[in-house]
């Protein structure tokens, strides 16, 4: 399919959803032209104590950078996402538990939720938390993890989780900076049939962990656990000692609700913090209308809740909204490559919302594990974290979809809360690979990347930046505010910076080409890393690629690409000479790569994320420089990617 190729919005997609083309213009030009009124009008659905009478007070200039929304609002966001749905929804499933092992599925309804959450929640303060103190969680894809953040939410503690697949000191880390009083975790977490000793990992991150931290134990499974007298508690064993109910907190709109901690181009992780009001108004509507969520559907994302993509669209957004959330404890590959579909087809999911290093993954297994499968539910499909070539988006569309079901390709961050730009499923024509229109309230700005110029109009390329605030933006980094306004604020005056690139189009369409550290210029020509990707991946032989630059004597940059074959092809000097000319002829001869390595496996982080600074590092033979691989999947990807350097010509 031709890469700029347009798919109108289809009659039954139209029908069916809550935002047409007229609604969505009407609605972005009133969120632009008057977003006090806007904003005011859509807070209502949320339930406030008190509600807001000031909507919003944003600073973007530089030094003095502040952003609130709702500032004189009270509500409490665990009573958003649970109790107000008891009347109604008692009986209906809230959270929708796949465990690791197929067939042993669990319906929690919204009535169980709101005892658990209670419970959980006068666990925590029997272990002395209080309102603003920090509590960590360190747990796997278990219904426990929900209700441990909204535990958190319901007395006003600040929850911070860290992803399971972490190391323990990375845990340690966070425990630390957050200074937290509590850490909850569980005893093992299966995965994929194999199960990681979290609780062991706890108590390595507690040798380094200072002050009188508690920890909360989950008891997933039945192995043996060494608890530590005066620290260590089963949850299980607190709950017979604490009452069922308890009350929500009432909370001010700007009140952090959590504290995220994410990389950043330093080493240190940030500590990005989220606030109550603005965030539940942000995550819920986005939630609500771009996978166009009505009562009843069966909602599935496969992120983690170590992720924001998990605290916004697993947990808070949909629960806020009422739905059933399917919480996945397993891998899209376990048993085999057909569990998702097979998920999908026994719970007739309605949204699918996963990751395009997933759809490449089970793209490159083949179509044997998508055909048979009954995926009729289906009405939405979305994608999140990274561009999406246009071979996966049309797989994803053909094979998952049957060429009938719209794709989300949601563009958004860690620091943004909720998604920013994306296409409405009733409104937006789609672009297979384009992140394509704002979202309500989104302002988003193409800059010239050296002068900081606004790139007007359409078919242009530069970096992409956001104009005003949105609800759900991050407020600061935790304990330093400093590093939050020199990193966002800093380079392009009065502006958010994403450290995104991006084009718009023609069509006015926007196009994110990835992190701004991964633009490499070649013959003074700026190329999209992504673009010379997805070029390689167009090739039927490619399951996955990943190029960098490296300093070239002549051109300034150089490319380097890394090829993940197919399952089945065998690499050979042909097959790259092949793969080379292929990107020369779909880019053009400025893309020609220089040197190609076939790597059976690349370099990813527990996440999927490619760990694009290694493949750097060794194309340019940088090898005492790799840094940290501890926190790799698989840390020993990296020694046979060394072995297996290529000339660079
Ligand atoms: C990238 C994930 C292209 C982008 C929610 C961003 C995307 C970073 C897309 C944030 C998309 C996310 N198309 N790129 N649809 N979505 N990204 O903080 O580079 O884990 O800056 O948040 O992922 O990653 P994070």
């Amino acid at each position: 399919m031709n890469r700029m190729t347009m798919i109108e919005v289809k009659d039954e997609w139209k029908s069916r959803a809550k935002i047409d083309k007229a609604t969505y213009d009407e609605w972005y030009k009133q969120s632009i032209d008057d977003p006090e009124g806007f904003w005011k009008q859509h807070a209502k659905r949320i339930d406030w104590i008190k509600e807001p009478t000031k909507v919003k007070s944003i600073n973007y200039t530089y030094p003095d950078v502040s952003i609130k929304w709702f500032e004189d609002g009270e509500l409490n966001v665990c009573y958003n996402c649970v109790d107000r749905h008891l009347k109604d929804k008692g009986d209906k499933t809230a959270i929708l538990w796949e465990a690791d092992e197929p067939g042993n599925a669990q319906h929690i309804t919204f009535q169980q939720l709101h005892e658990h959450v209670c419970k959980f929640a006068n666990v925590l303060k029997e272990l002395g938390v209080q309102k603003g103190d920090r509590v960590v969680i360190y747990l796997p894809m278990i219904p426990q993890a929900a209700y441990a953040m909204l535990a958190c939410a319901r007395i006003g503690a600040i929850h911070s989780v860290v992803f399971a697949g972490f190391s323990p000191g990375a845990l340690r880390d966070r425990v630390n900076d957050s200074e937290a009083k509590v850490v909850i975790t569980a005893n093992h977490a299966p995965r994929g049939g194999k199960a990681t000793p979290l609780k062991k990992n706890t108590d390595k991150a507690f040798e380094g962990i200072e002050g009188d931290v508690k920890c909360l134990v989950v008891k997933r499974t039945g192995d043996d656990t060494p608890m530590t007298d005066g620290r260590d508690f089963w949850l299980h064993e607190m709950e017979g000692k604490v009452g069922n109910d308890c009350d929500c907190e009432p909370m001010n709109a700007e009140d952090p609700l959590f504290i995220l901690y994410t990389s950043g181009s330093t080493g240190k992780p940030k500590g990005v913090v989220h606030t109550s009001g603005g965030y539940i108004v942000y995550t819920s509507m986005t939630h609500e209308y771009v996978f166009d969520y009505h009562p009843g559907d069966i909602y599935w994302c496969t992120a983690d809740v170590g992720w924001i993509t998990g605290h916004s669209y697993i947990v808070y957004g949909p629960l806020a909204n009422g739905a059933t959330t399917l919480v996945f404890e397993s891998t899209p590959t376990y048993p085999d490559a057909s569990r998702c579909w097979k998920v999908c087809e026994e719970h007739k999911v309605n949204q699918f919302y996963t990751a395009p290093t997933a759809i490449r993954a089970l793209m490159g297994k083949g179509r044997k594990h998508v055909e048979g499968h009954d995926l009729s539910a289906l009405k939405i499909l979305g994608t999140v974290g990274e561009p999406i070539n246009p071979e996966a988006w049309n797989w994803y569309y053909e094979e998952v979809g049957h060429s009938n079901v719209p794709i989300v390709d949601t563009y958004w961050q860690t620091e943004t809360g909720g998604i920013l730009i994306t296409p409405l499923p009733g409104a937006t024509p789609l672009k297979p690979g384009a992140a394509s229109k704002p979202f309500f309230g989104v302002k988003p700005v193409i800059l010239e990347p050296q002068s900081g110029e606004v790139l007007e109009g359409n078919g242009v390329e530069g970096v992409i930046a956001i104009t005003d605030s949105w609800p759900s933006q991050m407020r600061t980094v935790y304990k330093d505010h400093e590093r939050f306004v020199n990193t966002y604020f800093q380079q392009y005056k009065g502006y958010y910076f994403t450290e995104d690139g991006a084009k718009r189009d023609e069509d006015g369409y926007i196009w994110i080409t990835g992190r701004v550290d991964d633009v490499i210029n070649v013959s003074g020509h700026r190329m999209g890393t992504a673009e010379v990707e997805s070029a390689l991946v167009a090739h039927k032989a490619v399951s996955e690629a990943a190029v960098v630059g490296f300093p070239h004597d002549v051109k300034g940059q150089g490319i380097y690409c890394y090829v993940t074959l197919m399952e089945g092809t065998e690499p050979s000097d042909d097959l790259r000479d092949e793969l080379i000319k292929h990107v020369r002829s779909e880019i053009g001869p400025i893309a020609k790569p220089d040197a190609l390595q076939f790597a059976p496996d690349m370099p990813k982080t527990r996440s999927g994320k490619i760990m694009r600074r290694i493949l750097r590092k060794i194309a340019e033979d940088k090898l005492d420089e790799l840094g940290d691989t501890s926190t790799l999947a698989d840390p020993s990807v990296v020694d046979h990617l060394i072995e297996n350097r290529q000339n660079k010509g």
